[in-house]
């Protein structure tokens, strides 16, 4: 989603923002733009598309130095991404200059309250009000107009302001949308991500809901909604730049399925915790639910499987955004896993504030340390995935799924549920499954380009999968569609007769996820449906597993592994299939179109 970078100091901050937005890139857009305060006037450069295109506009322009500027990219809610919408957006007499992520669900009527007062807005976004409320409300003081105008606004968003009077510093606040400040010496920065300026600073403050503050260039300041100062906390980040390079791989989606093995086995071996409140909130609880978007929603729904196998207890998942508006059944008594490599999915967050409001015990499982989502847990299990940049989930998927095991097994331990020899050898697959995971990777990345070059002009594609592994076969087919654009439908391969089976004819791909399982045979009988009707048919199978080939000359084999943790391994074919599928395409494999890393509206 939108990208926000501001910067005040010593250097010229026109370089500084757009290495910013270049390294925000991953999060989606499609317009961008600066403003810089150039001798008491702000200068507006905005375009709609890539960077490139900004870069291109200013090159054509007067170099001029500026020691404060904001930057953003733009990912449209309100307006087409037009270079009118793109931000920053100003006031009537370009005093002001703000950029803003998320949305102003009030806009509407503020902005027609304004142009009733006389305020002309030349956009379509609901980001102008903003300007045009400090206007409004400037009588000499800054940060009390800033604060009114924040006060006025309702929805979720993070928003930076410049203004021509005061060339010494930013303001900004925060209501949902991730915000942080970078602390340097006689420099600070603004930005939605550390990457944006990790290559400055790596100390950070991470902004709070409902707070705002200001950077000038050797201070910074927090304070709440009604200006009472505030503490800051600085914290370190701990990984480096080269974390989100790409490291000599073509695509980031590329690096970091390479990246699996080496998450999978530190998580394995660090294994989780459970403290005694969260062992007696478990023991109290009827059920756990699980909340998710997109992939994380996928895990979800394996560790449904994997918790109800292994702990005994009855698990519900649902889709996020569906999950406040069905009047769920949760008390004090429930335990709610919310799942996010984010940490900033609106969706999620907000069905997190439904549980608490009921008084729901929160866990989450989450990627990015000091995110939303973590702040508002009680319980928080990091998946130490390092950045995910592509915009396809894929480590932080195999990262869910191995904590959702680990969250399992502790889970019955406490149950006793499991012996404790059970539990132990299922600790020591956890612990070994990063070499069979290393060994797709190293074996079968070549079989499945091949494969993924005999079928990526296929019109759609289905993906069948059963227990476990169905899952796996939405994840699949999620994967596909969203960085090919081919239409694939992921389904439970004994759904397949109710419907889908009258999509198969010789024009249709299908992907069978067939490991070695209790329902293989089953599998085997929906593999022969869909031959009997010419599908074309791709099958993930058990090494060793010869017989298969006799369905499919497209077989693509993983290694032996016990049916409950297969969907780790199926993972990684899947991954790999969608992103050759997608390169041979000529796709934008890392930011694929309309989509965003980090969903923060609703
Ligand atoms: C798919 C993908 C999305 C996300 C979803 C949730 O590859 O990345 O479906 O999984 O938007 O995002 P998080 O995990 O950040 O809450």
């Amino acid at each position: 989603m939108c990208g926000i970078v501001g910067y005040i100091g010593k250097k010229d901050s026109l370089p500084v923002l757009l290495e910013g937005l270049r390294r925000l890139e991953y999060r989606g857009y499609d317009s961008a733009g600066v403003a810089l305060l150039e001798n008491g006037v702000i200068r507006v450069v905005k375009t709609q598309g890539k960077i490139k295109n900004l870069d291109a506009l200013l090159a054509k322009e007067k170099k001029t130095c500026s020691n404060i500027g904001i930057a953003h990219t733009r990912w449209a809610t309100h307006g087409a991404p037009t270079k009118l919408n793109a931000h920053p957006h100003s006031d009537c007499r370009n005093n002001f200059s703000v950029v803003h992520n998320g949305i102003i669900e009030n806009f509407s009527s503020l902005k027609n309250e304004l142009i009733k007062e006389g305020h002309k807005f030349i956009s379509e976004t609901d980001t102008e009000v903003a300007a045009h409320l400090v206007e409004k409300y400037y009588k000499g003081n800054l940060k009390e107009a800033f604060l009114k105008a924040v006060n006025k606004l309702e929805g979720s968003f993070a928003i930076v302001l410049m203004s021509s009077k005061y060339p010494d510093r930013l303001l900004f606040a925060r209501l949902g949308s991730p915000l942080i400040a970078g602390v340097g010496k006689g420099e600070n920065f603004l930005a939605s991500d550390v990457p944006a300026i990790l290559s400055h600073t790596n100390k950070v403050i991470y902004v709070k809901d409902c707070q705002a503050g200001e950077i000038r260039k050797d201070k910074i300041s927090l304070f709440n909604l009604k200006g009472k100062t505030q503490p800051l906390k600085v914290e370190k980040i701990l990984w480096d730049l080269e974390s989100a390079q790409k490291s000599g791989y073509p695509h980031f989606m590329l690096k970091e399925i390479h990246e699996q093995p080496s998450v999978l086995k530190h998580l394995a071996a660090a294994g989780i915790k459970f403290d005694k409140k969260l062992t007696g909130a478990l023991k109290n609880a009827r059920q756990v639910s699980i909340v998710a978007c997109g992939t994380a929603y996928h895990a979800g729904m394996v560790g449904k499987y994997v918790i109800e196998e292994m702990a005994r207890v009855p698990v519900s998942v649902d889709v996020s955004s569906e999950f406040r508006y069905r009047s769920p059944i949760i008390d004090s008594r429930s335990v709610l896993i919310a799942i996010s490599q984010s940490g900033e999915t609106a969706d999620t967050l907000a069905a997190v504030r439904e549980a608490k409001n009921k008084g729901a015990k929160i866990v989450s499982i989450c990627n990015v340390v000091g995110s939303s989502l973590t702040r508002e847990s009680d319980f928080v299990f990091y998946t130490h995935a390092g950045p995910e940049i592509g915009v396809a989930s894929t480590k932080a998927y195999t990262a869910q799924l191995m904590v959702l095991y680990l969250f399992g097994l502790n889970l019955a331990r406490i149950k006793k549920s499991l012996p404790v020899a059970t539990i132990s050898k299922y600790n020591k697959i956890l612990r070994n499954i990063h070499t069979h995971a290393r060994l797709i990777l190293k074996n079968c990345s070549r079989r499945i380009c091949d494969v993924a070059g005999r079928h990526h002009n296929f019109g759609s594609f289905l993906f069948l999968g059963r227990n476990l592994n169905y899952p796996s076969a939405l994840e699949g087919a999620l994967k596909l569609k969203e960085i090919s654009y081919i239409p694939a439908e992921g389904y439970a391969a004994g759904e397949m007769k109710h419907g889908p089976i009258a999509l198969i004819d010789e024009y249709r791909a299908v992907v069978c996820i067939a490991p070695e399982s209790k329902i293989y045979e089953k599998m085997i009988s929906n593999i022969q449906e869909i031959e009997a009707r010419k599908g074309k048919i791709v099958i993930i199978a058990t090494q060793g597993n010869n017989d298969i080939k006799k369905y499919s000359k497209e077989v693509i084999f993983i290694p032996k592994i016990a049916e409950l943790f297969s969907p780790i391994l199926a993972a990684l074919p899947l991954q790999l299939f969608a992103y050759y599928i997608a390169a041979k395409r000529g796709c934008d494999i890392d930011q694929p179109r309309n989509l965003a890393k980090s969903v923060t509206v609703e």
